[in-house]
């Protein structure tokens, strides 16, 4: 029988193991399927740790989510579409769940599928190595609490460890002598810490906007976003300003290029994460910034220059949940022969016309069906349950509209279920005035 190693089992990860059931229910006979995972549950970043750093091992703390999180995008845009929130719930439920409500709404799936056996909980791959000669991977982990590392020979790789977790932290002028805390994205927990700060954050994207929100809704007294190549432009709140690039610090003085100046009392560099695979040798180590289309990777999935290692959710994201399960349903088939991987030449010239059309992108909205086309190609071709991708995209549309019209207020409407076609529910209290994030509040009825 051959054998597969996933390595992780956060939302890629469980796709994974959920696609390879679902083969085994059709009566397909499966490889043998091992995945590592080095926290002690399944739900990879939606599993929240108090923990920065390094955890209790030495091992660098994956988790980058923090408390009071609120899924940015609509739950309709993510939802599986072989396991629906309604059938997870049993009703359907309002659009924009906390943290702790979509965990449970992932792990409830993978639970549901029975394979929980297939993960080896606390065990972390430090490395990967391919025989040209046999053709197999040697696979080494560590037990964590056994402290005991072993290695094993699999016939596929499926690299799951998502790319959201590694910070990029850029240094600025005046750091060293701040007198005031400097953090990254990926190490802020709870926004009451901040509460009547003046708070700078540097970056424009989700964590930007995510983190300065969670902040002005806990309190703190001002945000000043500094932006590198453009600001948000959202409505904020008068106690918001967006400013050109950081140039220095000194003391509790922050400089802008503009040549303006802001007293602060926190850094947040909101400046994104690194692509980070420290066990993957230089032969199959993916290598790309944060984009809609990574190089080397063929359908986003298969390595171009060895076929038998996939990728999953490597892409920039606004498709999520559903685009890692078309992924995980491809990988699958080509694991298992269903789909043949063409010629190099070949994989090289279909990545390329995606490459090219990836950097024709303009805006959100082109980026959003572009995302889409890309899911839309891969469930195409596997048993993935079909579903409305067009409407899925057209009620991204609409959040993006509602982020414009009012960037606190967007969490306040919800949309039609593209899997059960039902209107959801609105939320019983608007976002800014709901400071418990606990599943109990949020399931409440009105
Ligand atoms: C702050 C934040 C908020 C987000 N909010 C949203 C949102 O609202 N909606 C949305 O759809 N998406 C959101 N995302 C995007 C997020 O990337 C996806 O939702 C999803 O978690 C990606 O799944 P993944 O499996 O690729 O990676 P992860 O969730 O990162 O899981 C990877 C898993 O691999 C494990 N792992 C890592 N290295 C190893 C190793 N060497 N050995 C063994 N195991 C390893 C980790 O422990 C982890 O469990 C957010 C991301 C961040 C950072
Ligand atoms: N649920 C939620 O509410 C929530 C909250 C937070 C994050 N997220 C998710 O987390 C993921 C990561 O988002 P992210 O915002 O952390 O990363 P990101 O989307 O990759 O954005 C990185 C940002 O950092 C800026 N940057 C990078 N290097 C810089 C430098 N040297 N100087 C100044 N600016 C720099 C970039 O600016 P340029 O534009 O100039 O390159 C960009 O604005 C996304 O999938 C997002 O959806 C979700």
């Amino acid at each position: 029988m051959s054998s597969v190693a996933i390595i992780g089992a956060g939302p890629c990860g469980t796709a994974q193991l959920r696609a390879f059931a679902s083969a085994r229910k059709n009566g397909a006979e499966i490889p043998e399927i091992v995945c590592y995972e080095k926290q002690e549950d399944w739900g990879g970043l939606w599993n929240y740790t108090w923990r920065t750093g390094l955890d209790e091992y030495g091992e660098p703390v994956h988790g980058s989510m923090y408390r009071y999180l609120w899924s940015n995008g609509p739950k309709e845009c993510l939802e599986f579409a072989d396991y629906t929130f309604e059938e997870h719930f049993g009703r359907p439920i309002a659009s924009y769940p906390p943290r702790a409500v979509l965990a449970d709404y992932i792990k409830g799936r993978v639970e549901n599928a029975g394979v929980r056996d297939w993960v080896k909980f606390r065990t972390v791959v430090s490395n990967v190595s391919y025989s040209a000669d046999t053709g197999l991977f040697t696979v080494t982990v560590k037990d964590l609490p056994k402290n005991q590392v072993s290695s094993r020979e699999f016939d596929n790789v499926v690299v799951a460890n998502g790319h959201f977790s590694t910070p990029n932290v850029p240094q600025f002028e005046g750091f060293e002598s701040f007198n005031g805390r400097v953090l990254h994205a990926h190490d802020f927990r709870d926004a009451v810490e901040f509460k009547d700060q003046d708070i700078l954050i540097i970056g424009t994207s989700y964590s930007a906007e995510d983190i300065g929100s969670q902040c002005h809704k806990y309190g703190c007294k001002s945000v000043t976003v500094s932006y590198r190549t453009a600001p948000m432009g959202f409505h904020w709140p008068d106690s918001w300003q967006e400013l050109p690039l950081l140039t220095k610090v000194v003391n509790k003085t922050a400089h802008f290029k503009d040549g303006s100046t802001k007293e602060v009392d926190a850094i947040i560099l909101c400046t994104g994460y690194l692509h980070h695979f420290p066990f993957m040798p230089d032969s199959l180590r993916l290598s790309t910034t944060n984009r809609l289309w990574p190089s080397d990777l063929y359908k986003g999935v298969v390595w171009e220059r060895n076929p038998k290692v996939m990728y999953l959710g490597m892409q920039d994201q606004f498709y999520t949940f559903n685009m890692f399960d078309a992924q995980a349903w491809y990988a699958r088939d080509v694991i298992m022969g269903k789909i043949e991987a063409p010629s190099y030449e070949e994989m090289t010239r279909h990545s390329a016309k995606w490459r090219a059309r990836e950097e024709t992108l303009q805006d959100d909205e082109q980026m959003i069906w572009f995302q889409g086309d890309y899911t839309k190609e891969l469930i195409d071709e596997t048993d993935y349950p079909t579903f409305d991708v067009e409407g899925v995209n057209k009620t991204f549309m609409q959040w993006e509209h509602h982020k414009h019209d009012d960037i606190m207020g967007f969490r306040n409407n919800a949309y039609r279920s593209l899997m059960t076609g039902n209107k959801q529910p609105v939320h019983h209290t608007p976002w800014m005035d709901a400071m418990d994030d606990s599943m109990e509040s949020y399931l409440q009825e009105s």
